[in-house]
């Protein structure tokens, strides 16, 4: 009797609420997570049954979600993409390794999963997502735009060492930030 009153609260009350503390003011990023934190709740509610399919939709879109991101930080070689791309990287692991033991039958496991990145996304969109989308701002970098000018100010600022480093995440990634200037 108890499960069931737990399950059923967690279909009603979303494990990760959308707060405004989440907008980071870059239209397609914040539209972004919010499908992500709309999945993430949807995992969580899922029944065992259900699990495995919406656990392979978050799969899929957590895979555009951080690769769309990937790909803006290579357009304008953002110093400190490195730490960021190694953070995802190491998020999709655990995501897709707990996928599979879900087919394995260790459904307890999603809602492991689904609480640690509870914890972990106001962390991750409030620092490395944060200072991204910050950046694209001060360069004027608009996904999908005509970027030109966004990329020439992003490799003029690097040329002047104005771009955000990798601090402190440098050490904490454990890679050195390359800061190349690519112009000549
Ligand atoms: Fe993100
Ligand atoms: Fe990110």
């Amino acid at each position: 009797m108890l499960a069931v009153q737990k399950t059923e609260s967690r279909v009603n009350t979303p494990l990760l609420a959308w707060t405004s503390a989440f907008v980071l003011e870059e239209a397609t990023m914040d539209e972004t997570h919010r499908e992500f934190v709309d999945l993430l709740n949807r995992v969580a509610a899922a029944s065992e049954d259900d699990l495995p399919a919406s656990l392979d939709e978050f799969v899929k879109h957590t895979e555009e979600h951080f690769g769309q991101e990937e790909r803006w930080m290579q357009e304008f070689a953002f110093p400190p993409a490195h730490c960021h791309q190694g953070e995802h990287a190491n998020v999709l692991e655990v995501i897709r390794e707990v996928r599979r033991r879900v087919a394995d039958g260790q459904v307890q496991l999603g809602r492991t999963l689904t609480d640690a990145l509870a914890e972990w996304f106001p962390q991750h969109a409030g620092s490395m997502d944060a200072v991204l989308a910050m950046y694209m701002k001060q360069i004027g970098y608009v996904p999908g735009g005509d970027n030109s000018a966004a990329i020439a100010a992003a490799a003029a600022a690097m040329a002047a060492q104005a771009a955000p480093g990798c601090s402190p995440g440098a050490d904490a990634c454990g890679h050195d930030a390359p800061v190349e200037n690519t112009q000549s």
